[in-house]
Order: structure tokens, then C-alpha cells, then sequence
């Protein structure tokens, strides 16, 4: 297990940010899908891979970018084919979430990948809402799914998985924008963001961390598209315009620290989500694509965070509240969130 703080809280934080309910929005289906789930698939799909086993994939695991991330990230999509892929695939996420303690989750999916290679939209959401329903029939846990743009891909190859995608809307919560960002702006998907906003999908999109034009990208996230929350986002700590504006939004960062823990601001290294919790800023914490950064889950991800963050335990209640704020439910249903995490806080003694 990842190291502890013995600090505020000594040596129960463990338990305590295992204990704690939590919610997360930023996790790639397809970037919890195992070394072990691929060699699996790819038998049953007749699939070559270019691996002998799982421990030799795993060793190909090593990135210094988000370009080279998302080479392997793409190629491991490959095994993914039936309807029963992507359910299994969902609901092996969503029974490692209930054991993190998530009791809501939203998760992405890159359907352009997937109707690429052949594979029908309909299979794909259709394998993930079946996963969904059967994981809240078996263990509670309740999720939606958000759509992404890949935007390294042509304008109008989102638009067509969009629009393959619309009839389906049922199954949707909202759509957001990912993959390669260097020149890939979010106003290059304006049209596709006013197309899903008026098909009554929410809005979000990555920022990933020390970009090229970081903050450029921030700037129409938020001002030209109206993005309600920005996945990563730590460069705004180098714009205190930003920061006031996302602050005065209430725009939620889904931060991912296991893949973009520190940005520089005048010249000193900065750790996002100390920084982002000291400016007043809608910080949560999430695992991104799990299967590739270590297989840890949402618990391990906040158990290395609060040791590298320093995060005490009302600083941890805090950001998962953070976290039920900005789900796209219904009131009713947040406040059914935010009732568990009383509870615990209550039980905890945690002020709050
Ligand atoms: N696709 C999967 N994970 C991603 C990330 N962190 N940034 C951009 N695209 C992604
Ligand atoms: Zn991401």
C-alpha cells in the first residue's frame, strides 16, 4: 500500500480515506481495462497481441507524455469488439470503484476509436448500460456515462460519432473532449458542444497539464464553450483571472494526480491540488485510466495524494464534497450523496 501520513490523523488515515464515500468523474472506461482483462479478451476475440504475457505488457507501460501514453492506450483498445467486451470491461471498473468506497461515478468512453474498427455505437453503449444496470443491481453503486470528443481526430469524425451517438442520448449524461490537446483547441468542437448542449447533455473537457497553450485552452473551456467542469486544469494556477472566473462559476476540477501532480508558477514547482484547495477552487480527486498508472483505484490514488499533498482529514471530506456537488444528478439524489458523507464525517468526530 502506498505510503501513509502519520500526521494529522496518525495511523488510521488509511482506513479513513477508504471509509470515506466518494464519487469520480474523470476515469477512462477504456483506461481501466487490465493487462489481464486484454490477454482474457483478446482469446475469446481471436485477437493477436504483441505481448508474450501480462507481465511483459505491463513493462511496455512507460510514458513520458501524453502522446506516448495515448499510443498505448489506443492499441490496447483493440481486444475490444462485442457488446459483452464492454460490458464486462464497465462492470470490472465499476466493482473495483464499490471497493474504493465510489458510490457514484461518471465515466468516459472515446466511441470514435471504437466505430473506427467497426464496432457498432450500439454495442458500445449498450455492453456499458447493461455493466451499469447489473453493477447497481449487485452492488449499489450508480453511474452515468459521458461521451468524448477525441480531438486530435478531424472535426467532422466527432461530429458523425456524435450524431451516431444522439439517438442514444437516453444513456448519456454529457460529452467532454480528450486525447491529444497540442493544437487541438477546444473552440475546434464549438459546433459539437452547442449540438450536445441542446440535445440536453452537460458539458466538460480536458486541460490536460503543461500543454502547449495550457491556459489558451482553459480560456475558451471556459469562456467560449461554457465548460461546467474542466478535467485536470492545474494551469489555471498561472492565471489569477482564471482562477477568480472558475471560482465564481463553481467549475469543478476532476484532477487526476497520478498522471499530473505539479505545475510551475513563477518559476516554483506548484502541487495542484494543495494549490487548487488554498485558492477557494472546486478541486476533486480521480483516477484517470487506472489499468496504466499502477492499477491504482480511487482509494490508493487519494492515499498517495494526501501524503504528497498534505491533505487532513477535513481537507479530505472537503474535497469529496467537492465531488457530490458536482455530479450531474438531481437535487434530491446529491443530497443523498452528501447525507453518507455526513454520516461519516459525524462518525469520524471530522468538523467539517
Ligand atoms: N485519454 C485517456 N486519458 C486521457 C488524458 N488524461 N488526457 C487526454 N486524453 C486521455
Ligand atoms: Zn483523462
Amino acid at each position: 500500500m502506498a505510503a501513509v501520513s502519520k500526521g494529522e490523523g496518525g495511523g488510521d488515515m488509511a482506513q479513513f480515506i477508504a471509509a470515506m464515500p466518494k464519487a469520480e468523474y474523470h476515469v477512462h472506461l477504456e483506461g481501466t481495462l487490465e493487462a489481464e482483462m486484454k490477454f482474457a479478451l483478446a482469446r475469446r476475440n481471436e485477437v493477436k497481441l504483441p505481448y508474450a504475457d501480462v507481465a511483459a505488457m505491463k513493462r511496455s507501460y512507460v510514458f513520458h507524455d501524453l502522446p506516448t501514453f495515448l499510443k498505448v492506450y489506443y492499441e490496447g483498445m483493440n481486444v475490444l469488439l462485442r457488446e459483452q467486451d464492454f460490458y464486462d470491461l464497465c462492470y470490472a471498473y465499476l466493482a473495483k470503484a464499490h471497493a474504493s468506497n465510489v458510490i457514484y461515478a461518471e465515466m468516459f468512453f472515446d466511441p470514435q476509436q471504437h466505430i473506427d474498427r467497426g464496432v457498432p455505437i450500439a454495442d458500445v453503449i449498450g455492453g456499458i448500460t447493461r455493466a451499469r444496470a447489473a453493477a447497481q443491481a449487485d452492488m449499489g453503486i450508480e453511474s452515468q456515462l459521458i461521451l468524448c470528443f477525441m480531438r486530435d481526430l478531424t472535426a467532422s469524425n466527432a461530429m458523425n460519432a456524435l450524431d451516431a451517438a444522439l439517438p442514444y442520448k437516453e444513456q448519456l449524461v454529457g460529452v467532454g473532449l480528450d486525447s491529444d490537446e497540442k493544437d487541438n483547441p477546444p473552440s475546434k468542437f464549438a459546433a459539437h458542444f452547442a449540438k450536445a448542449r441542446d440535445a440536453g447533455l452537460r458539458i466538460t473537457a480536458h486541460c490536460d497539464v503543461n500543454q502547449k497553450d495550457s491556459l489558451e485552452h482553459i480560456r475558451q473551456a471556459l469562456i467560449d464553450i461554457g465548460v461546467e467542469r474542466i478535467d485536470h486544469g492545474g494551469n489555471i494556477l498561472q492565471s489569477p483571472e482564471l482562477v477568480a472566473l472558475a471560482r465564481q462559476r463553481n467549475i469543478a476540477f476532476t484532477v487526476c494526480p497520478s498522471f499530473s501532480g505539479k505545475i510551475v508558477v513563477d518559476g516554483k514547482p506548484v502541487d495542484v491540488v494543495r494549490a487548487m484547495l488554498d485558492q477557494g477552487l472546486k478541486v476533486t480527486i480521480n483516477s484517470d485510466d487506472p489499468a496504466y498508472m499502477g492499477s491504482k483505484y480511487l482509494t490508493e490514488v487519494i492515499i498517495d495524494t494526501q501524503a504528497r499533498s498534505g491533505l487532513t482529514k477535513a481537507e479530505l471530506v472537503r474535497i469529496s464534497r467537492n465531488a457530490f456537488d458536482a455530479a450531474w444528478v438531481a437535487p434530491d439524489r446529491r443530497d443523498r450523496f452528501q447525507a453518507k458523507l455526513d454520516a461519516f464525517a459525524r462518525k469520524w468526530a471530522v468538523a467539517t
